[in-house]
């Protein structure tokens, strides 16, 4: 068993393939247990939580209890003080609380801490707008300065460029369905959505496909790639394994044989920034839905999206509705990887 005590977990990318496995393995072995003996009693996981969340703040406050740990979700700027993370900033504004504190701080009275931190998140339908370029953004400053300043392991609970724990229910999911991935086909299948969304997600969900060694398809309108160092990293752990990565426009060439189709709506990196134009530019592309005539092109494929999801805009009910959805499955065990990865970095 490896031993991931003390490790930060802010993408897969930092873990190896095989890390990744054993990691799914563990998830496995605790559903299956229900969390029988209690390795997180006395555990405490605090999480800060600045954009809205369901599954990944209820996946971990529910992991946390069925290991006997408790969880403490607080919203930054809401109940909590404005925080501050940049090097030197004179503090005369609206924040009251640096990183160079805070990590110590909860590391004093926490095990481990979860930042949920994306530009791109929010309720109803207004965009959001970013403060900055993508490439800006992906650095994901705030979690990264907190991290350094942290003596606890923190977990990324989705920033701009990654949505690990969202990856790995991924992977989960798809072992669960297919013990043996390699050879089978998984399309992640860009959809259309009102709002441009952030690519963190589809990040990690091709990634989880990838570190499968799975070939995989990634199926996208023009101007809608995602980011190119996320891709090659992808690219290369596939083929690591004897899988692969290919790109295309054509929905009825990416459909065939599919496996695993996995839906997301992200917004174009091209565009980053200029979502009216995005907005306008894109009602052309509102057919890049997942219907039963597309599902019908595939090799029984099951159909994955991490949730939420608008309806008969990003999939037709005659998918969601039927056997070839394994969404529930998917948030279901979004419960169980949460409880592995929190047991693995607090060592339990
Ligand atoms: N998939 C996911 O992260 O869901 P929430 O935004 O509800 O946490």
């Amino acid at each position: 068993m490896t031993d991931f005590r003390g490790r930060h977990f802010l993408s897969t990318l930092d873990y190896t393939s095989a890390e990744l496995r054993e990691l799914v393995d563990r998830t496995v072995a605790l559903k299956a247990t229900g969390g029988a003996g209690k390795p997180l009693d006395g555990r405490v996981l605090a999480m800060l939580f600045f954009n809205p969340s369901v599954r990944t703040r209820v996946s971990c406050e529910s992991g946390m209890a069925r290991l006997g740990g408790h969880a403490i979700a607080i919203n930054p700027g809401k109940d909590t003080w404005n925080f501050e993370c940049g090097e030197g900033v004179v503090m005369d504004g609206n924040t009251q609380e640096h990183v160079r504190e805070l990590g110590p701080v909860l590391s004093e009275l926490c095990h481990a801490v979860g930042i949920r931190k994306s530009e791109l998140i929010t309720t109803g339908s207004a965009q959001a707008q970013p403060t900055g370029s993508y490439e800006e953004l992906a650095r994901d400053e705030f979690m990264h300065r907190f991290a350094q300043f942290s003596s606890v392991p923190v977990v990324n609970l989705e920033s701009n460029a990654f949505h690990p724990t969202q990856g790995l229910a991924d992977m989960t999911t798809i072992v669960e369905r297919i013990p043996e991935p390699r050879g089978k086909k998984y399309v992640l299948t860009w959809a259309w959505h009102p709002k441009s969304l952030p690519v963190a997600t589809p990040h990690s969900q091709l990634l989880s496909a990838c570190d499968l060694g799975m070939d995989c398809t990634v199926v996208r309108p023009p101007g809608y790639a995602l980011a190119p160092d996320v891709m090659a990293a992808a690219r290369e752990r596939a083929e690591a394994l004897g899988g692969s990565l290919v790109e295309t426009e054509d929905e009825a060439e990416a459909y065939e044989g599919a496996h695993v189709v996995c839906a997301k709506a992200w917004g174009s990196l091209d565009y980053y920034g200029r979502f009216d134009q995005e907005a306008r530019d894109k009602q052309a592309l509102r057919d890049w839905m997942v219907t039963g005539a597309k599902m019908d092109r595939t090799d029984d494929a099951f159909f994955l999206h991490c949730l939420p999801v608008r309806r008969n805009v990003v999939v037709a009910d005659e998918v969601l509705d039927s056997d070839r959805s394994a969404v529930i499955q998917e948030a279901g065990n979004r419960l169980w990887t949460a409880a592995a990865v929190l047991a693995a970095v607090m060592g339990a």
